[in-house]
Formats: C-alpha cells, sequence, structure tokens
C-alpha cells in the first residue's frame, strides 16, 4: 500500500458478507491456510496507490464472525446495512476519511494489486468522477475494479432509488448523466475476459483453491496479473457455462413490477400506416420491417430518427433497438466517423462514371481480413452478392442445380425454396435444393441423388445453431468430392461474430463467399470475394449494375472497418451481449420460465426462442414477451442484433424490461391463465421460417 499521504486519501473499500445467495460464508471458506477474505486482502494490500483498506460488511450478526476475523488481522472493519450497500459505502467512505473509495467485492481472492493501481493510476490521470475498468472487459471476471470520487459518491448515496440501485453499490454512478466517467480503460497484459476468477458457487471455489495451491508454491505474494494467469493456466476451468454478476439481475427481477405494461401512443404510426397501405403495397420496403414482424396495435409502425443503439418513433416514443436495421448498424445510428467518411465523399461526387480508386483500396483490405477473399465484387445488397456468387459458381462448373442450407435473399433461385416462391417459374424451382443444417449424410445423398449436377452448395456458415464439430469441414469435403464449389453466405456472420466471418472463427475456408449488412454500418453495400480462378470468371458472366461501385459506401465501409479494426467495438459489444443473454437466461428462470426460454447461438446475434411445455415454439408466449418489452421501450423481433453502441444504461434499460415482461408472464403462466387473452394484438407473422 501507498506509504505516504498524498494530497488525496485513496482508500479501498472491500464489500463482503456471509449471506450470500448462492455459496452462503464463501468469504470465510478456507483457501489453504486462510480464509478466501484474507487472500483477496493479501493481495489488494500489495497496490501501490492504495492509503488503506476498509472491510465494509454488514451490521447483521451472521458477520459478527466476519468482522472479528478481518479486525483480529488488523484491517479496518465498517458495518453498516445490509442491503442499502450504497449507504454502507457512503458511511465507510466518509468514516475512513477517504476522498477518493476504489470499489471491490470480497470474492475475488485471484484479485491482483498491478490491476488496481493500473486502473487508480488511470482515473487520477483522467480529471473524471468515476473509473472502472469494466467496459469493456478485458480481465477475467473477478478483477473488476471501480474507482470514484468521495462526493460522487455521497451523491449517489443522496439521489439513488430503493432498489437495485442501493443493493448495488455502483449503477447509479455508471448511469447517471452528470457523472463523469472513464470506463476504457485498457489493463495491461493479455486479455482473458471469459475466465472467471471470482467465486459465486462451489464449483468457482475449487478452481480458485487448485489455482491457490500453485501460487502458494511460487512465494509468499501478493502475486501479479501475468504471475496468477499462468497459474491458472494448469487448472482446468471448473465452471465454464456460470453467469456472472448473478446477483444484480436478481435484484432487478426482485425489484420488477409484475404489471402489465401501459399501451404506447401510436396515433402516428397507424395514420401514416393508412396513407402507406394506398400507395406501398406491404406497407414497408422490407418484409422484416413490416407491421407484420409486430403487434399490430402494440407496437410501432414507423420510426422517425436514431442514434447509437436508440430510436425514435413517429410519435415519440424511444427505443432501445436491438434489430439494428435487421443488423447493418453495427457501430449503432448514425456513427459520426462512418457518416463524415460517406458525406466527405459525396461532397466529391460519388456514383462516377468510370472506376474509383477506392474500389480498389477497399478490396485490398476485404482481401487482407477476410480468408479466402483473393478476389472482391461489390454489389449493394446481400441478394445481389449470393446470386453473383451463384452465377460465379455455375458458370464456371458449367453446371445447373444448387444445394442450399439458410437464408440467402429474394431471388428466384433461393426464394422459390420457401413458402413466398409465387411468381418463380418450375424450371428454376427444380434447380434448387435445400439440405438440412449439421447433417453431413444428408447433403452427401443429395448432391449424389444428381451426380456431376451440382454447381454450389451454398449455406449460412452459421447462424443460431452451432456447427457439430467437424461439420463445416465435412461441407467442403463433400462439396469437392461432388465437384461443386462452396459458397459461404456470411451477410449475417460477416461482422457480427468478429472480423473474418465464421471462416475464421471456425477455421474452414470456403471457394466463395458474400458479405453484407454490416459491412457499411447501415450504408448500402455487399461484396462477392473467393478464390482468384472462379472470381475471374466475373470477366465472362454478367454481374453488373449502376450504383455497384458507388463510392460514398465504399468510404463508409473504410469507415467502418477502421473502428472494427482499431478500437474497442468488439470488446464492448462483447459485454453488452454477455450481460444481455445471461440477465435473460437469469430473469427467465427466476419467474419459473426457464424450461420455456432459450437464447441460442453467438451471443453478438442469439434467437430467442419461447417454448412450450412439449419444447416446441410457442407463438402465443413469445408476442406476450414481446408485446411487454416492446411497451417498455426495447425494440426487438426474435434476435440480438447486437451493436457496439449498446452502453450501459441502455443495457439496464433492456434488462429492467425483461425483468418485468418476465415476472408478469411467469405469474400470468404460474396461475394458469390463458395466455392469449392477455395480448392486445393479432400474433406476428414471419414471412417463413428458415432458421433455429
Ligand atoms: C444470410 C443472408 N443472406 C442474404 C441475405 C439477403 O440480403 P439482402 O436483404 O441485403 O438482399 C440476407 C438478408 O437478411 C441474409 O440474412
Amino acid at each position: 500500500m501507498a506509504d505516504s499521504a498524498g494530497a488525496m486519501k485513496i482508500v479501498a473499500v472491500i464489500q463482503a458478507r456471509t449471506s450470500s445467495t448462492r455459496l452462503p460464508g464463501k468469504v470465510l471458506a478456507p483457501v489453504g491456510e486462510v480464509t478466501l477474505l484474507e487472500r483477496m486482502l493479501a493481495q489488494v494490500e500489495g497496490a501501490k496507490t492504495v492509503d488503506e483498506i476498509v472491510v465494509a460488511t454488514s451490521n447483521d450478526p451472521s458477520d459478527d464472525e466476519l468482522a472479528e476475523r478481518i479486525a483480529a488481522r488488523g484491517t479496518h472493519v465498517f458495518r453498516g446495512h445490509l442491503t442499502d450497500v450504497l449507504a454502507r459505502f457512503g458511511n465507510a467512505c466518509e468514516e475512513s476519511g477517504a476522498d477518493v473509495v476504489v470499489r471491490l467485492t470480497g470474492d475475488c481472492p485471484l484479485h491482483t494489486p498491478d490491476t488496481v493501481d493500473e486502473v487508480v493510476d488511470a482515473f487520477l490521470a483522467a480529471d473524471v468522477d468515476y473509473a472502472s475498468n469494466l467496459e469493456p472487459y478485458s480481465r477475467p471476471d473477478g478483477l473488476d475494479v471501480e474507482v470514484f470520487t468521495k462526493e460522487a459518491l455521497i451523491r449517489a448515496v443522496r439521489e439513488a432509488s430503493p432498489g437495485p440501485d442501493r443493493e448495488h453499490v455502483t449503477p447509479f454512478l455508471r448511469r447517471d448523466a452528470g457523472v463523469r466517467r472513464l470506463h476504457h480503460i485498457h489493463c495491461s497484459g493479455p486479455a482473458a475476459p471469459h475466465a472467471r476468477w471470482t467465486v459465486d458457487d462451489k464449483a468457482d471455489l475449487e478452481f480458485v483453491r487448485e489455482v491457490w495451491k500453485r501460487l502458494d508454491l511460487a512465494g509468499p505474494g501478493p502475486h501479479s496479473y501475468e504471475a496468477i494467469m499462468t497459474a491458472t493456466l494448469s487448472v482446468a476451468p471448473t465452471n465454464p457455462g456460470a453467469v456472472s454478476n448473478f446477483g444484480y439481475y436478481k435484484s432487478l427481477y426482485d425489484h420488477a413490477d409484475a404489471a402489465k405494461a401501459a399501451p404506447l401512443r401510436l396515433v402516428e404510426s397507424e395514420a401514416w400506416l393508412r396513407r402507406s397501405e394506398v400507395v406501398t403495397p406491404g406497407g414497408a420496403q422490407t418484409y422484416s420491417k413490416s407491421w407484420r414482424l409486430h403487434i399490430r396495435g402494440v407496437s410501432p409502425i414507423f420510426l422517425e430518427r436514431g442514434s447509437g443503439a436508440r430510436v425514435w418513433d413517429v410519435d415519440g416514443n424511444e427505443y432501445v433497438d436491438l434489430v439494428q436495421g435487421l443488423l447493418p448498424n453495427i457501430l449503432g445510428y448514425a456513427h459520426p466517423d462512418v457518416d463524415r467518411a460517406a458525406y466527405e465523399r459525396a461532397q466529391n461526387g460519388h456514383s462516377f462514371s468510370l472506376a474509383h480508386p477506392l474500389e480498389v483500396e477497399l478490396a485490398e483490405r476485404l482481401i487482407r481480413i477476410i480468408p479466402c477473399a483473393e478476389m472482391v465484387r461489390f454489389a449493394k445488397n446481400g441478394s445481389d452478392a449470393t446470386s453473383g456468387a451463384v452465377r460465379a459458381a455455375r458458370a464456371f462448373t458449367k453446371r445447373d442445380r444448387v444445394a442450399i442450407c439458410g437464408y440467402h435473399g429474394w431471388h428466384d433461385w433461393y426464394i422459390c425454396t420457401t413458402s413466398r416462391s409465387a411468381g418463380v417459374p418450375d424450371a428454376v424451382r427444380e434447380l434448387s435444393h435445400t439440405f438440412p443444417y449439421n447433417d453431413l449424410p444428408a447433403l452427401d445423398q443429395l448432391l449424389a441423388s444428381h451426380e456431376n449436377q451440382f454447381a454450389a452448395v451454398i449455406m449460412e456458415p452459421f447462424n443460431h445453431v452451432w456447427p457439430a464439430e467437424g461439420y463445416l469441414e465435412g461441407v467442403k469435403e463433400i462439396a469437392h468430392r461432388h465437384g461443386a464449389i462452396l459458397i459461404f453466405d456470411e451477410i449475417c456472420s460477416g461482422f457480427h461474430f468478429g472480423l473474418g466471418g465464421a471462416q475464421r472463427l471456425f477455421g474452414v475456408t470456403p471457394d466463395l463467399a458474400t458479405f453484407g449488412k454490416a459491412m457499411g454500418n447501415g450504408y448500402p453495400i455487399s461484396c462477392v470475394v473467393g478464390r482468384r480462378d472462379i472470381m475471374q470468371i466475373f470477366n465472362d458472366i454478367f454481374m453488373s449494375f449502376t450504383f455497384a461501385g458507388d463510392v460514398s459506401a465504399m468510404a463508409a465501409a473504410n469507415a467502418v472497418l477502421d473502428v472494427l479494426e482499431n478500437g474497442d467495438a468488439y470488446a464492448r459489444m462483447d459485454a453488452a451481449s454477455t450481460a444481455m443473454a445471461d440477465g435473460a437466461r437469469v430473469l427467465a428462470e427466476l419467474s419459473g420460465l426457464g424450461n420455456r426460454f432459450i437464447a441460442q447461438g453467438h451471443r453478438n446475434w442469439p434467437l430467442l426462442r419461447f417454448l412450450d411445455d412439449a419444447g416446441a415454439d410457442d407463438p402465443v408466449l413469445r408476442a406476450l414477451w414481446l408485446q411487454e418489452v416492446t411497451r417498455r421501450g426495447v425494440l426487438i423481433i426474435s434476435t440480438h442484433n447486437i451493436s457496439a453502441a449498446l452502453k450501459r444504461k441502455d443495457v439496464e434499460q433492456v434488462l429492467g424490461a425483461y425483468s418485468a415482461a418476465f415476472k408478469y408472464i411467469g405469474g400470468l403462466v404460474a396461475s394458469g391463465a390463458d395466455l392469449e387473452s392477455y395480448l392486445d394484438g393479432p400474433i406476428p407473422t414471419p414471412a417463413f421460417r428458415v432458421r433455429g
């Protein structure tokens, strides 16, 4: 600890109590020779920036033993309210004379002094009221550090409402507009945001004990982050599916209002729809953006503007938008860098009469990022790109049939495989064959059933179902054995699962691939990429349209890649998507609907499914949930389309809405109510279902 008092007194306040819900008494559990909390204290005492450590426990008799043990080792103990932990912190701060508080939780016996110092140093250098290493996480769970001024804390104590904001010390500080915050502190050393070094349950405790056995052999400590990281590498994680911050989700649930949500004012939306229906078949330009995907009379129909993760409808209602234009807005609406890049380009013209150098630069960049890309052709929509890829495959192989898995757009060759196939000639339909995901024998049989006739196997390599071990490799082998070209449609997976798409994630390189959606953060751009010998066929076939080389969308795509490649966008997406997926799961469980709700797939694009008792999709349960969360300010269809614009405040609003919706519906289900009678509009009708 700091050996001389500086101008400001910096006090680490470690909150600890023995009445933990999931593992009572955990802070006093033995970890080797001493207790878990004493392990943590010995580690934090190594922090050079901290003047004093206070253990803030409750004044409940259940914490008497804890208080005595900690005081006996010479550590300052403060006792305060059991559940108003915010007030407990405020009082501990006053009593210790702290100017700056470092908040730590007592269930982190692998905390490290260097992590504490890095965050305190960043706080001191930044002239802010609050700093943390939480958003984005780069350290393992269990190395959280939050630093704030006494003034900010006292204001939170004064102004925060009862409920989650007081049971947990910092939600108010992390959200309130008056607090100047610094979140993006990158601690040094290897990032490990998915590692679990905290102790919530028995499996965590076993892991920590194993790590400490190794650390004890290394010397007396305190041990650095790198040293502990090294020690953990030889211990198998015991709790891979565990949820962090369970306590936070639980208190959200406990305090959620279980009543039905109030209806939204939708007068303007309905008026615009009446006008639209006269001039627009379908009422919208994209099926999935029409009222049919939402609950008529409950949900908005027309949006007016968006900023970051939020949108406002024509009636002025505000929502956290988890649709994000059907995935494109990976950085959120109106991202300043992207808009500036597109606007500056447009100032010098953007739909030129000849090719433009930006086409070359962007292609070169994509070739560096995407494993299969050796050449690139640009387009506007995903459907352009998938259709171009299929035509290239047909021309290259001189074959006609196509094997299809997933969704690929609106053109004849694909849409004829769905129930919306009216208008497609039978001659086209006969050449398109679907195959089921994760079923290699089915694909093999399909290709064998018309030997030497399949030009391509086109598939979404991963949407909401994880590929079985070896599946994608198997698809590639089968396609090639039958002389077909493998096309990965990465229109959705391309950027949401990291740069380079699913082909990089799973290490399987297709012959051709298509990208789009998030590529331009809302500016229309897509592309076909792939093997040079196949791509050369574009010299002979015709894939050409007036706006394919539009330079403003290319400038936007370049700016998107700048952000995705150089910033912490993926780490921020990860933090938001983990909290929303974990939170949704915990809230469903607490409401008694744990076996009727699943979020499946990758965290950045999970499909939320609502099931009946037999495990089949339950459209009524889904619709009622949709009704309740929409009315509470969450715009969603079936998936979390995660954007890097999601801030803590947005995630809290989403989880607040989920808490209330699950609590309300859980109560109805428990009472045996007829759920449909609580719906205020018709059940939404997707065009067709090809995923999930
Ligand atoms: C996987 C996939 N491929 C292709 C498309 C078609 O893209 P677009 O609607 O831009 O034509 C989509 C659209 O949702 C898609 O999800």
